[in-house]
């Protein structure tokens, strides 16, 4: 969580970091601050409670020209968000000023060793330790110094730091926390992730853990912390469309990724099918030793959130096509037990940001146990992909909305690509290879069908909006997506409690709450499971509960039981969650535009959970 961003070179610095920090407010964004070193080696600083606009309007009364500066917008982990707490620190000097991104473990031993020594602190967070820790210990350059302090530091970190006492740089660290340097011409950029800098720069450098990097106006170097060696390292071409990056015609950019969705599966299969032959061609996974591929016997899904729900859905998937075992584990529960692995387990990670410390660290102790290691990741060169053994890149472009909504139809469908790839190297018939790559294949069109039930969707939540509870319930593929509609409402609609049920489960509990003020979403596509989803609409209008359901089109007879129906194309059972997926994802948007709420950056939340 939190973003940080730096700037070095010919410009003034506050233009980039403002827009840099607007880029990543989806990281975080209770509070930001920015710090700019004067071309009289003045270090300006100005923090704010709350989001970008409120800094912006700070800043008009404190202009600074400096052409070298580091910027920060937080989500809170230690201390309130309060003007205090919000980065940039310094040390008692104000000569050092540090944004950090992760979590300082060992900070407190660390601060009360320091305030013996008479340093000052002026906020509850562990990043400030950072700053006193570099002035204490400031011999000869800041990165002489850095390289001396980060051993002492247990914990995650990107940094940023620039001091008066060595002028012309910013230093940078990175580890467990992502943090890119992007080279320009006579300026240098720095950020938590490329989305920033596009339109700015295009070569990128992917830090590493226990990396730090020099940064000058016109050049960088990285060092080793562990070995304090120089290293080499390639810049990547950063291919990053800038629009991507801005909302477009749109108020939100929820809206804008959803309605992205069908050109996303029109990226996430490009050149990945060949349907007239039933097969899928994943260039990520081709890399490997096939024989490896064919001889898992198991497979661990390891997700977190919204990806773990796509997770589920592929756990059917895999098993009923690609006949594997299967397993969904969260990141949170898997790192923490003492899971049965070996060589012909495959770990699949599962993650939109690539960077979800759960994930990550489940994943590595996989790795650990001799797993093959896979990963279905949106972003691009984010620790993830550069961690696991082979993987799929999802192709859906940034996601700035904090709620997931466009990655995770992506993450579905790569998981069906994925299920013919497997399968077919196994016993999948060319028919159904052939089968499910075509309907695939149909999909963007479907979803366009889909997308045209906006202005209805949007006439449901003001109907809904008014009520307090709301279940969702789906069976087989569609009770993952109930889970996922409810997260998203609870997430974008917050004043909304929600909760997905497996329908099956309904009488096992959840049955109790509902009556007339408690209405339920049923999915509920003319599929296998379609009866038995009957029965338990059935049952909840048997207590006067009030019932929208998903239904596919053609379906008359829903509408003598349901008291709304929000129709989706027909399609192969497997694809039914993409289709169903959709309408609750613009549900939950319009939910949270009826009650006022800022759906692009909900309250609490950061799109990359980087800290436990
Ligand atoms: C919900 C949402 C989160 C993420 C979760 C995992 O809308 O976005 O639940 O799905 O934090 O994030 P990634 O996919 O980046 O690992």
């Amino acid at each position: 969580m939190c973003g940080i961003a730096g700037y070095i070179g010919k410009n003034q610095a506050s233009g980039f970091l403002l827009d840099a920090l607007k880029r990543l407010e989806y990281r975080g964004y209770d509070s930001t601050g920015i710090a700019v070193l004067g071309k009289e080696n003045t270090l300006n600083y100005v923090r704010s409670v709350g989001k970008i606009n409120a800094l912006e309007e700070k800043m008009k009364e404190r202009q600074s020209d400096g052409c070298i500066g580091i910027a920060h917008t937080r989500w809170a982990t230690h201390g309130y968000p309060s003007e205090a707490n919000a980065h940039p620190h310094s040390d008692c000097n104000e000569n050092i000023f540090v944004v950090h991104n992760g979590i300082i473990e060992n900070y407190k031993i660390l601060k009360k060793e320091l305030i013996k020594n008479g340093h000052k602190f002026e906020s509850d967070t562990d990043t400030e330790v950072i700053a006193h820790l570099i002035e204490e210990h400031f011999k000869n350059s800041l990165e002489e110094t850095m390289l001396n302090v980060l051993k002492f530091i247990e914990g995650a970190y990107a940094l940023a730091v620039i001091s008066k006492d060595d002028p012309e740089k910013i230093v940078v660290a990175k580890k467990s926390s992502p943090l890119v340097i992007c080279i320009g011409k006579n300026e240098n950029f720095i950020a938590s992730d490329s989305s920033a800098i596009a339109g700015y720069a295009d070569k990128v450098i992917y830090l590493d853990d226990d990396e730090l990097g020099v940064v000058t106006k016109d050049d960088y170097k990285i060092i080793s912390i562990t070995s304090n060696n120089k290293v080499q390292k390639n810049c990547c071409k950063m291919d990053l469309d800038v629009a991507k990056v801005q909302k477009g015609e749109y108020e939100h950019f929820l809206l804008k990724e959803i309605f992205e969705i069908p050109e996303v599966i029109k990226n996430s299969t490009r050149g990945r099918m060949i349907p007239d032959q039933g097969l899928v061609k994943l260039g990520g996974l081709e890399v490997l030793d096939q024989s490896k591929l064919r001889n898992i016997n198991r497979i661990i899904i390891i997700a977190c959130g919204t990806a773990s729900f796509a997770g589920l859905v592929g756990e059917y998937m895999l098993e009923e096509y690609a006949g594997i075992p299967v397993e969904v584990e969260l990141g949170s529960e898997f790192r923490y037990r003492k899971p049965i692995i070996d060589s012909k387990t495959a770990v699949i990670a599962v993650s939109q940001s690539g960077e979800t410390a759960d994930t990550l660290a489940s994943l590595s102790e996989a790795k650990r146990k001799g797993a093959l290691t896979l990963g279905i990741v949106n972003t691009v060169g984010s620790t993830i992909a550069r961690e696991t053994d082979a993987g799929v890149y999802n192709h859906a472009g940034p996601e700035i909305s904090v709620a997931s909504t466009k990655a995770f139809i992506s993450q579905i469908t790569v998981l069906a690509l994925l299920t013919v790839y497997l399968g077919r190297i196994r016993d999948m018939s060319l028919v159904t290879g052939k089968r499910i790559t075509e309907e695939i294949d149909e999909l963007p069109c479907l979803i366009e069908k889909v997308l045209e039930n906006d202005k209805q969707i949007r006439d449901l939540a003001k109907k809904y909006s008014k009520y307090k509870n709301l279940l969702f319930m789906g069976r087989k593929y569609n009770y993952p997506i109930a889970e996922e509609g409810a997260l998203k409402l609870k997430e974008v609609a917050y004043h909304i409690h929600a909760e997905g049920y497996a329908g099956g489960e309904m009488k096992h509990g959840p049955i109790a709450m509902i009556d007339e003020n408690f209405p339920s979403i049923f999915i509920v596509p003319s599929d296998s499971v379609y009866e038995k989803n009957w029965s338990n609409m059935e049952e909840v209008k048997a207590r006067r509960g009030k019932i929208i359901a998903i239904a596919t089109e053609g379906n008359e007879e829903i509408k003598d039981i349901a008291d709304d129906v929000i129709y989706i194309p027909k399609t192969l059972e497997i694809l039914t969650p993409i289709l169903a997926a959709i309408p609750l994802h613009l549900f939950a948007a319009y939910m949270g535009i009826e009650l006022g709420l800022d759906i692009d950056r909900p309250r609490n939340l950061a799109k990359s959970v980087t800290v436990e």
